[in-house]
């Protein structure tokens, strides 16, 4: 696409913006001065939507209105609540609506995967993950080997950037499932890493890691909401994600989780289990017998938390009212593209961006590296971070020199992406 360096070409992009009244359903933050604050931080915590608020209001008055009757009564009852979520999730990561599910927080759910799809053997006993995975996968799965009486320094093999370069290349991602695939139990891969937003080749490494007998699963925490996925042709084996990030569902909602089809009906998979996983028909019998559903809810162990959920059945609808996770792609790609021209265009000198320029391994997020030079003030970059905050911009920063931004396709327009810019060249100017 041709962009312009000027804010006129940003408005006019978002006169043509075909979803931009989405942005409408939305609460966005205020600076001091009442204007919208250029909220780019949907990578941590995305924005409210208004239909969230609604759907658990609606809750709170049933509740108020019918206690323990509201488990049974209206057009969503809590007793199968859950289940108003399954076409959501079901588009959002391409499964099939028994391969979702709703249900925990991300890191315990990867840890009940875990329980199901980490068998290891004398021989096949590795799981293999980067070695700057987000550190709660990191704590999840050293301490799942030793929970098996292993050793992580044996059982946990790490794929690394090589040196001198930030992104793992997808080729030794596959050379190393290929080298040691024989001792691999488990891949264990972000579909979008979240320190530099690179989109992982799901597809392949999925693929190659069947070839050599291991389990594949995914974290998708920056994938869900964020890129298009087809988990259930590409065959993964489970994948786990958080909702208050792309999908907007508030801190700390409840977590997805997708279980291939593959699995439903395999009674030798060992689980953690609760009285939601058995089957919904003699629930209510109250018998001592587990007797799984078949389907993803079997991995459920607990009855639906309702207000969270409503809150995600909120952000779907909303997702669902934009034209579904292809159409917010579309408009990414432009978005994400258009700001990093205007990165690339105006502060080449200054910063290097770490995500791929290749979209097809990019989702929303940029990871910007401030360049840091000999002599420089070890703080500086954090303090061109705190001068962009102080005017309105919302990001976030890691220590050393990055600043990671997310314009997502829901709330953000193309005068955001320029505005940003602008303030970011004269923090940079001001802190040089
Ligand atoms: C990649 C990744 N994994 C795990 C987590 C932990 O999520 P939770 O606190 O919901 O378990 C996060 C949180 O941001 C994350 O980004």
């Amino acid at each position: 696409m041709n962009f312009e360096n000027n804010l006129e070409f940003a408005k006019k992009m978002d006169n043509e913006d075909p979803i931009a009244a989405i942005k409408n359903e939305f609460s966005i933050p205020k600076m001091a001065n009442g204007e919208d604050e250029i909220y780019l931080c949907g990578n941590s915590l995305g924005l409210m939507p208004k239909k969230a608020a609604e759907y658990v209001q609606r809750e709170l008055v049933q509740w108020g209105s019918l206690g323990v009757k509201g488990h049974f009564s209206g057009d969503f009852p809590w007793m199968p609540y859950h289940e108003f979520l399954s076409e959501g999730f079901a588009d959002i990561v391409g499964a099939e609506t028994n391969e979702v599910v709703s249900m925990n927080t991300l890191t315990a759910n990867l840890h009940f995967m875990m329980v199901s799809f980490y068998r290891p053997t004398k021989t096949r006993f590795k799981i293999l993950l980067e070695e700057h995975a987000f550190p709660s996968d990191h704590y999840a799965v050293e301490s799942q080997i030793k929970f098996h009486g292993l050793d992580p320094d044996e059982a946990m093999l790490l794929i690394k950037p090589r040196k001198g370069e930030e992104l793992i290349r997808n080729e030794d991602v596959l050379a190393l499932i290929e080298e040691q695939g024989d001792s691999i139990a488990l891949v264990m891969l972000p579909g979008v890493q979240y320190y530099t937003g690179q989109v992982f080749d799901m597809k392949s490494i999925t693929e190659v890691g069947h070839n050599k007998g291991c389990m594949v699963g995914f974290d998708l925490a920056h994938a869900a909401g964020n890129i298009p996925m087809q988990l259930h042709d590409w065959n993964v084996d489970f994948a786990c994600w958080c909702t208050y990030k792309y999908m907007n569902s508030g801190p700390g909602s409840v977590a997805g989780c997708f279980v291939h089809q593959n699995h439903h009906h395999d009674e030798s998979l060992p689980r953690f289990a609760g009285w939601w996983g058995h089957d919904k028909m003699s629930r209510f019998k109250m018998e001592n017998k587990f007797k799984p559903m078949k389907s993803a809810e079997a991995w459920q162990l607990s009855n639906p938390p309702v207000l969270s959920l409503a809150a995600i059945r909120g952000s779907l609808d909303t997702i669902k009212m934009a034209g579904g996770i292809k159409t917010l792609r579309q408009k990414a790609l432009k978005l994400t593209g258009f700001m990093r021209y205007l990165l690339e265009t105006e502060l080449s000198s200054d910063l290097d961006i770490l995500t791929p320029a290749d979209m097809r391994f990019a989702g929303t997020q940029l990871s910007i590296a401030i360049k840091l030079k000999d002599g420089d003030d070890s703080e500086r970059g954090k303090k061109i971070f705190d001068a962009i905050e102080d005017k309105g911009v919302t990001g976030d920063w890691r220590y050393p020199n990055v600043i990671r931004v997310a314009p997502v396709p829901q709330y953000n327009t193309f005068e955001d992406a320029f505005k940003f810019v602008q303030i970011l060249k004269t923090a940079i100017q001001v802190n040089a």
